[in-house]
């Protein structure tokens, strides 16, 4: 990883690798694999980043072009951005309530923010603190019918507009640093719990007064004793149906009156399925290359998948998202919009909301900028657009 020079300021912060850089400074060892990391090898989560570089844009010149329009609709709603932050489990070992301080930038900036099953906020406090939130959650299927019915039920009391199911993790992906920082389940390796206590602004930041977070949303479901990061991890150990198949979906398309949106596609022909079943839409993505070491980087399947079902349901790209450039490059071969893991992560590690206000503030000018210097009106006029493939 390249090393920056401008210090911890975060109003000097250029980039979105700039701002993962000072995370990588501030987070101990273990949190930073946690948030960084891919499953193996990492041939999947570095192809995210490689296949988006080798792609080349082709601006057309003398356009005249000033202010780009930047908003879309996604999910039926407006939004400022053709962009929503991504579901992303554990939130608050990066900084404490990390899931509403989230909530609050996307908010802010005018976006959607997707919960995950696995937050550390619940989806209630999420809607109590931050009323204007257009709230999007995903779903794991969980074993317990119970449960599931009852998030579901939740989530319609609090009008959740947007369901994802998250279909590629019926099992953790082959994350060995995990393993490696843990001598078992939460107790750390003597050489990461030194090097926790060289990360004092993190222990202010996350752990006080609270100790290491649990799962907001799921708590409930546990017995007294067990809600804690330790009786979290044992649930769900428990919980994850590997079984899911698309008689579930089936099911979820009939139980779910909202939109539902498939996040796990990367062939065309589970794109077709999604669609025949009635959903809304799907999330082309690996992940971050987290699960299957291996499988295509999303934007490199991208082109397929929109030839098979551009235009009839929302298509939504994510997986190596830095920079307001990848945004033009995934809208100019399909997508209808991308959502961003890591880069919000990155911001709200290093400054809370602002720091994910900031993050999104660099894709939003980086965006404006790639259209004015690409010769195009607004992100509506990318579909089509010209690539160059190195
Ligand atoms: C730390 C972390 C936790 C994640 N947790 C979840 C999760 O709980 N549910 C889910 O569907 N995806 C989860 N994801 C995947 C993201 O939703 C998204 O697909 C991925 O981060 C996109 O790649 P990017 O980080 O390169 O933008 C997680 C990703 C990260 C980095």
């Amino acid at each position: 990883m390249r090393r920056y020079h401008t210090g911890n300021d975060l109003a000097r912060v250029q980039s979105i690798p700039e701002l993962a850089d000072l995370a990588r400074r501030l987070l101990p060892h273990f949190v930073w694999e946690y948030l960084a990391g891919g499953a193996e090898e990492e041939i999947t989560l570095t192809a995210n980043g490689r296949d988006f570089e080798r792609l080349g844009l082709c601006p057309r010149t003398l356009r005249g072009v000033h202010s780009p329009q930047l908003d879309t609709i996604l999910s039926g709603r407006p939004s400022a951005l053709p962009l929503a932050i991504a579901p992303t489990g554990y939130n608050a070992m990066l900084r404490r309530d990390a899931d509403l301080l989230l909530a609050r930038a996307a908010t802010a900036k005018g976006v959607p923010f997707c919960l995950s099953t696995v937050s550390t906020s619940a989806m209630e406090q999420i809607v109590e603190q931050v009323p204007d939130v257009n709230l999007w959650l995903q779903l794991y299927c969980l074993r317990d019918p119970k449960v599931q019915e009852d998030l579901l039920k939740r989530a319609e009391r609090l009008q959740v507009s947007t369901l994802l199911l998250t279909s590629d993790a019926t099992v953790l992906g082959n994350r060995e640093w995990d393993r490696r920082n843990f001598v078992r389940p939460q107790q750390l390796t003597l050489r990461n719990k030194l090097d926790v206590l060289g990360h004092p602004r993190w222990m202010l930041n996350t752990l006080w007064p609270r100790g290491m977070p649990s799962l907001g949303n799921l708590n409930r479901y546990l017995p007294r004793e067990a809600q804690n990061a330790a009786g979290a991890q044992n649930f769900l150990g428990n919980q994850m149906d590997t079984a899911l198949d698309w008689q579930a979906l089936a099911r979820l398309r009939e139980r779910w009156s909202g939109l539902l949106i498939l996040k796990g596609v990367l062939h065309p022909a589970d794109a077709e399925r999604a669609l025949a079943l009635g959903l809304d839409g799907i999330v082309v993505t690996n992940h971050g290359g987290r699960q299957l070491d291996g499988s295509p980087s999303s934007i490199s399947v991208l082109p397929t998948i929109a030839a098979a079902v551009k235009g009839r349901m929302q298509i939504l790209l994510d997986s190596g998202v830095r920079r307001g450039s990848d945004i033009v490059k995934a809208m100019a071969l399909g997508a209808d919009g991308v959502l961003v893991g890591r880069a919000t992560l990155f911001g709200v590690a290093v400054g809370g909301q602002a720091g994910a206000q900031k993050a999104l503030q660099l894709l939003a000018d980086e965006l404006r900028r790639s259209l004015i210097l690409l010769g195009c009106e607004g992100v509506g006029e990318l579909a089509g657009q010209e690539l160059i493939r190195y």
